[in-house]
């Protein structure tokens, strides 16, 4: 049987490409926020021992996770037979371990929130720094798609002669997969960070490089400060202005603004995240991960 494609307002492009790939039924769920704030939630499709797929990005995760959940257990208490989360953007991973006396290890507490509400979780490209992966902290099922092949393949149709930037140690993972399909030359920057939008970026050597179109490419695009950086440094060393792939489109307020200012060629994300930048369509890499999970 079909499985059935359930999301919460937000993702309608994203669901209907999903649903189409995974040649499932769209699920149908009436939302209404009532007056002080609270949620209301009206399944209209028959799920009883149906596969349910509930599609969801974590982005501003604090406003979305209770609804959620909500739908969730109003699922499970409809008789949905398996109810898996496809979360493209999953929050709360960069707080991985205590930095500072006193704080929570969030990342721990949000995913054990998580596994008590779903049968399994798909993400994309989940930001896994001192994790090596998520069953480290996600006691259900869980599994990672990559965006890489998506990426390189943008980059092979659009780019004459790149050389792929990452702009931290984390990033090279990404970067080094992405050069080896391509079969590009990569390299990857330091980033020292002090706060939210205090970082420094250190480049190597890329004078080597100047004839080469450079296109910087990182995870997460939040206060955008980091590709700020890391775009100066590119251009301090002759090269010409970068194009900036990004997996994860946050944006956090002012910072789409901020990096056009910067000089930056172009900026061009995944669908994980509906936002303006949006290029590179990760639909069909998220259904092939679920078919296989
Ligand atoms: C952090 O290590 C990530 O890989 C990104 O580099 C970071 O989240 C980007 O954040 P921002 O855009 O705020 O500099």
């Amino acid at each position: 049987m079909k499985p059935l494609v359930f999301f919460l307002p937000g993702q309608e492009d994203l669901a209907a490409k999903l649903t189409t790939h995974l040649d499932g039924e769209p699920g149908n769920v009436v939302t209404h926020s009532f007056p002080d704030g609270e949620t209301y939630l009206r399944v209209a499709s028959a799920c009883r021992g149906r596969e349910v797929v509930l599609l969801q990005s974590l982005d501003h995760p604090n406003k979305k996770i209770l609804p959620l959940l909500l739908l969730g257990e109003t699922l499970r208490d409809l008789g949905a037979n398996r109810i898996r989360l496809v979360c493209p953007y999953l929050s709360y991973m960069r707080q991985d371990k205590q930095f500072q006396p006193g704080e929570g290890v969030t990342s721990r507490y949000f995913a054990k929130l998580v596994s008590t509400y779903f049968d399994g979780l798909l993400t994309m490209n989940p930001h896994l720094h001192r994790y090596h992966s998520l069953s480290e902290i996600y006691s259900i099922p869980s599994e990672a798609a990559d965006a890489g092949p998506d990426l390189a393949k943008w980059i092979k149709s659009f780019i004459k002669n790149p050389v792929l930037i990452g702009p931290d140690g984390e990033s090279e993972q990404w970067v080094a997969n992405i050069a080896g399909k391509i079969q590009a030359p990569y390299r990857v920057a330091k980033k020292e960070r002090w706060g939210d939008r205090e970082v420094r970026v250190s480049m190597p050597d890329l004078t080597a490089f100047r004839d080469h179109h450079p296109v910087l490419i990182d995870d997460i695009i939040s206060t955008g400060h980091t590709l700020i950086q890391a775009v100066a440094a590119i251009q301090e060393q002759g090269l010409e202005a970068p194009i900036c792939l990004g997996i994860h489109a946050l944006f956090a307020p002012g910072a789409e603004e901020n990096l056009k200012r910067s000089g930056v060629q172009r900026v061009v994300t995944t669908n994980t995240i509906a936002h303006s930048t949006n290029g590179i369509d990760i639909s069909e890499t998220l259904a092939r991960s679920l078919r296989n999970f």
